[in-house]
């Protein structure tokens, strides 16, 4: 058993990405958090945290990942980059290149950035990759024509998680999508029924006890299987 165990936090500067990377590091992880503007990386920094740039919408960034952390064994990939988009957007009015970059940034991004780290993944002894779910994703919670860019993206994300979760498990690979509750952040304009650290806390705490059962599935931060199209099982 190696003495550091690694993880890999996008979108690692605000949020709940930047308190992945605080409450890893302070367990003594070796941290690498990816940014997409290294300029505004100071906080996630001081945790001692490796910073990479990296913007998830980025196609070319991405080929490039593999280069720079060529070797290192990742134990833990958290795809939590995202955007919501304009809230009031509905699919009669949503900007087009606003949508498309949603798009990218919360579909194509966990699928483009776990196929790079693939061989990372593959070097350790037991590894977990999830991606940040979101109820707005949950066809039976979706109630009103706005938010469309956000929720039409989260679940494109969850159906990619049905599809990473099945691919990987011939890899070794546990992966699944993590729901924090509505917290805190600057996406919810500091609104929520949550704090960042309570949040991130109990998504770690389902990490490392990341079952087979759970995977491609959308696992609620108190560890229940929370379904795609409507909610708890029960
Ligand atoms: N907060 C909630 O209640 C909640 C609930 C369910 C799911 N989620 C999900 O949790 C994740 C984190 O959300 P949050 O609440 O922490 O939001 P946030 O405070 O708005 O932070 C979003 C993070 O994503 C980064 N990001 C956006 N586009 C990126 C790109 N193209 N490349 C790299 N990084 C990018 C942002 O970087 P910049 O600073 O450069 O913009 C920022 O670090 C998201 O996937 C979100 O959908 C949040």
């Amino acid at each position: 058993m190696r003495s550091h165990r690694t993880v890999f936090v996008t979108g690692a500067n605000r949020g709940l990405g930047l308190e992945f990377c605080r409450q890893y590091a302070a367990d003594g992880w070796h941290v690498i958090a990816a940014c997409r503007d290294l300029e505004t990386a100071q906080e996630v920094r001081a945790t001692g945290a490796r910073v990479i740039a990296l913007d998830v919408a980025n196609p070319a960034q991405i080929s490039d990942l593999a280069n720079k952390v060529d070797g290192i064994p990742i134990d833990v990939l958290i795809n939590n980059a995202g955007v919501m988009g304009d809230a009031s957007g509905t699919a009669l009015n949503a900007n087009p290149e606003e949508w498309t970059t949603a798009f990218q940034t919360n579909v194509l991004g966990p699928a483009l950035v776990t196929r790079a780290l693939l061989a990372n993944l593959k070097h350790s002894d037991a590894p977990v990759a999830v991606t940040i779910g979101s109820q707005a994703g949950i066809f039976d919670c979706m109630q009103s024509a706005n938010l469309v860019i956000y929720r039409s993206t989260k679940a494109a994300a969850h159906a990619v998680t049905i599809s990473l979760g099945r691919a990987l498990t011939e890899e070794g690979i546990l992966y699944f999508s993590l729901r924090p509750g509505r917290t805190a952040t600057d996406m919810t304009e500091q609104q929520g029924d949550y704090t960042a650290p309570d949040s991130v806390h109990l998504m770690r705490e389902a990490i490392s006890v990341a079952k087979p059962d759970w995977v491609g599935k959308f696992i609620d931060r108190s560890q229940t299987v929370y379904d795609y199209a409507g909610g708890f099982h029960a």
